[in-house]
């Protein structure tokens, strides 16, 4: 269906995790993007809703609570309302911002989930899963921790490795441990419901790969690369205690996986907002179940999978849904050259920013989508604030807009003046400023947000560069100069000498020159405000609350998006408000100042990096004194061939020798190790190692950075000396 055709767009932004704040990175990402859409389509005039809410169940809100030592109620009831706070501050216009643990929801997402299960639409699956013995519980694979099988990473996830990335399943760790209990998980057989995407994959390489070939390259490719694979079938219950209990009898300590329950909140939020005020936005199934809603999901790069197989094969198994029109999908923000990390508080949060830039709201906005991730990863750093700040919003936009409703108030008393006749400079910058709407509508269609308010800021730059070259305050030098001429009068006896006229012709030719010029005057501002009231529309998408601002200056109060390129946005005799400036410059110390910030917070991660591991458990005095761990001198030591990490060292112990092969290659040269000692375990059984069999373990200690350094006694010793 093209565009047109649609009655509704229905516009929805990914429901954030309850378990933190709100950072620039999800602002750039989604919810920024989303938000320009969402207004720009409701200044066209359409019928426009857009919906977001907490996201409010799923394994990482539990981890949080058991840290915190509190209910995972407790966390979302804390984060849900600080992120909704957010949100408002920066303007984002969600018509519906609701939560996963509202009634409705639940509800809805387990009829939902009661209606697929009924008509045979889920598979039933029996697996083993770690599970913990002593908190009576399966383990998520959060819940586990253990070695990383590719890395040898302590501590790593069973999901992923967060040394190497590498993606986990619990099962493969090595020597796996419950994050709830530390004790050693077993496995145990549980039965949960799949849904079997293999059964979905013809139609979703026809719906996407055929039909939606105009999605965003990295949507499309990531959604090619899944669909070249064989999907397999994907659980959607979990043995968990938060969440929504599945709706089904013997399937107790089971909830509806997050990834099932969370877009159908898409879906339940419409239902509460229909049921708010039916009479404004009808019923939820115009909106979902009605082909001629334009549905369109805004998310970040790691929702792709979800929004665009899993969620739609959900609505195709249940029937009667529409699917999502487009899925723009951002990449990710990096913060001053490293990846955002709310664990590392490498952020900029927004309740934070707006305590160090108090109303500087639209600044953040405009920078955001002036950098924004839309094909690749991209970059935050407070420096190029700055500049865009001052540069571009100061210098540019705010400079024009001033100068413009300055010269007016001190020319003209702040109304609007008359438009003369247009000379040449005047014709081309209106048909310059004319072609904007066509191409910032052209751009906003194809969710190119970055390259759109590029082009509103373009229409600064005419305007800014049009008053400059038309100077109107040299014009009104003429003007006054005129003024200050003397009217010639009369003699006593009603005479005029010559000497009188030739000066009273000279004023008089004077203030027809001001005249001319006081009309020219008036035309450059007359183009100009309507540049401005041009702006105050073009950039209200973008920079809601400094468009508004503006507006109130102008005394703009109806408006919308059709009058963009009119010459007549603000007739003549128009009276505006007292100006104020829009933009502030943005000083070198307060840039500082969050440069500072970040320096502190990367020694604190630094600091905690290095922090040593907490001790282990104790062992026995029996156990130490079974360890034979001995002083010995290198007499060779060589690389082992083909391995990278490996050298063969051979040691004299004192009674003879041994050969010891430890993965130190990467950390010394073989020469530099032959005639020192090291420290060695004695009475580690022997082993083979890339068929060399090794006597025994050299110690080293391990540094934060993974670099190892080999244990040695201060003084040279006898070989063979105990170490005790
Ligand atoms: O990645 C996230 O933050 C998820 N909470 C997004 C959920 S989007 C939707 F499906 F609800
Ligand atoms: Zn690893």
């Amino acid at each position: 269906m093209s565009t047109k055709e649609y009655k509704r767009t229905l516009i929805t932004a990914a429901l954030p995790y309850a378990n933190g704040g709100v950072h620039i990175g999800h602002l750039a990402g989604v919810y920024i993007p989303a938000d320009i859409y969402a207004r720009y389509l409701r200044l066209r005039g359409e019928r426009v809703m857009f919906v977001c809410g907490s996201d409010e169940h799923g394994v990482p809100i539990t981890i949080r609570a058991r840290k915190e030592g509190i209910t995972p109620q407790d966390v979302v009831n804390r984060y849900h309302e600080m992120i909704k706070n957010s949100f408002e501050d920066f303007g984002i216009s969600f018509d519906v911002y609701s939560r996963t643990t509202s009634k409705t929801h639940e509800t809805f997402a387990a009829d939902f989930f009661r209606k697929l299960y009924d008509e045979g639409k889920l598979t039933e699956e029996t697996t083993t899963q770690l599970y913990d013995e002593e908190a009576h519980q399966f383990l998520a694979d959060r819940y586990v921790t253990g070695e990383c099988p590719h890395c040898h990473q302590p501590g790593a996830y069973g999901d992923q490795c967060e040394k190497c990335g590498r993606d986990l399943s619990p099962t493969e760790l090595i020597n796996p441990k419950s994050a709830i209990s530390g004790s050693v998980p077993v496995l145990r057989e549980t039965k949960n419901w799949y849904l079997p995407l293999n059964e979905y994959q013809q139609w979703l390489r026809e719906w996407i790969l055929k039909g939606h070939k105009e999605w965003r390259p990295n949507v499309y490719g990531q959604c090619k690369s899944w669909l070249e694979m064989d999907l397999q079938p994907r659980a959607m219950t979990r043995d968990l205690d938060w969440g929504i209990p599945v709706p089904v009898e013997g399937a107790g300590g089971k909830v509806l996986y997050v990834w099932f329950d969370a877009p159908i909140g898409y879906v339940s939020n419409t239902k509460e907002l229909c049921e708010t005020d039916p009479a404004r936005w009808g019923t939820w199934q115009e909106w979902w179940q009605q082909q001629d809603t334009k549905l369109v999901h805004f998310i970040g790069k790691d929702n792709i999978v979800f929004h665009c197989i899993i969620f739609p094969t959900m609505m195709k198994a249940h029937g009667g849904y529409i699917l999502p029109d487009n899925v723009p999908s951002n990449e990710f923000l990096n913060l001053e050259n490293d990846k955002i990390s709310t664990s590392r508080n490498w952020a900029v949060w927004l309740h934070e920013y707006l305590l160090d830039f108090p109303g500087k709201q639209d600044v953040m906005r405009y920078v955001l989508t002036a950098n924004a991730p839309e094909t690749k990863d991209n970059n935050f750093t407070w420096a190029d604030f700055q500049e865009r700040n001052n540069s571009e919003l100061v210098a540019i936009y705010g400079n024009f807009v001033n100068r413009a409703l300055q010269l007016t108030k001190k020319y003209f008393g702040g109304v609007v003046p008359p438009c003369g006749e247009l000379a040449d400079t005047d014709c081309a910058a209106i048909a310059e400023f004319k072609d904007v709407k066509a191409r910032v509508d052209q751009l906003l269609e194809q969710y190119k947000f970055r390259e759109a308010q590029k082009e509103v800021m373009n229409l600064a730059r005419i305007g800014n560069k049009y008053i400059t070259e038309c100077e109107p305050w040299k014009l009104w030098k003429q003007v006054d100069a005129a003024l200050q001429k003397p009217v010639v009068a009369r003699r006593g006896d009603g005479t005029l000498t010559s000497a009188d006229l030739k000066r009273q012709t000279e004023a008089n030719a004077c203030l027809v020159e001001a005249s001319e010029a006081a009309a020219r005057i008036a035309t450059v501002l007359y183009v100009s405000l309507q540049l401005v009231g041009n702006l105050s529309i073009a950039f209200d998408p973008f920079m809601p609350f400094s468009s508004n601002r503006l507006r109130k200056m102008l005394c703009l109060d109806s408006f919308s998006w059709d009058q963009l390129g009119r010459t007549d946005i603000l007739p003549a005799g128009h009276a505006m408000q007292e100006p104020g400036l829009l933009f502030e410059k943005i000083e070198d110390e307060a840039v500082q100042a969050q440069l500072d910030r970040l320096e502190r917070i990367k020694r604190e991660n630094e600091a905690a990096v290095h922090k040593a591991d907490p001790v282990k458990p104790d062992v026995s005095f029996e156990d130490w004194e079974r360890l034979d761990i001995r002083i010995g001198t290198v007499l060779e030591c060589e690389k082992v061939p083909k391995a990278d990490k490996l050298l063969r060292f051979l040691i004299d112990d004192g009674l003879e020798k041994r050969t010891i092969v430890s993965g130190i290659a990467k950390f010394y040269k073989p020469e530099e190790l032959v005639g020192k000692q090291v420290c060695f375990l004695a009475n580690l059984p022997a082993r083979k190692l890339r068929g060399i069999e090794s006597q025994g373990m050299i110690l080293s200690s391990e540094d934060a950075d993974g670099s190892l350094s080999l244990v040695a006694p201060q003084r040279g010793v006898a070989d063979g000396s105990p170490v005790k």
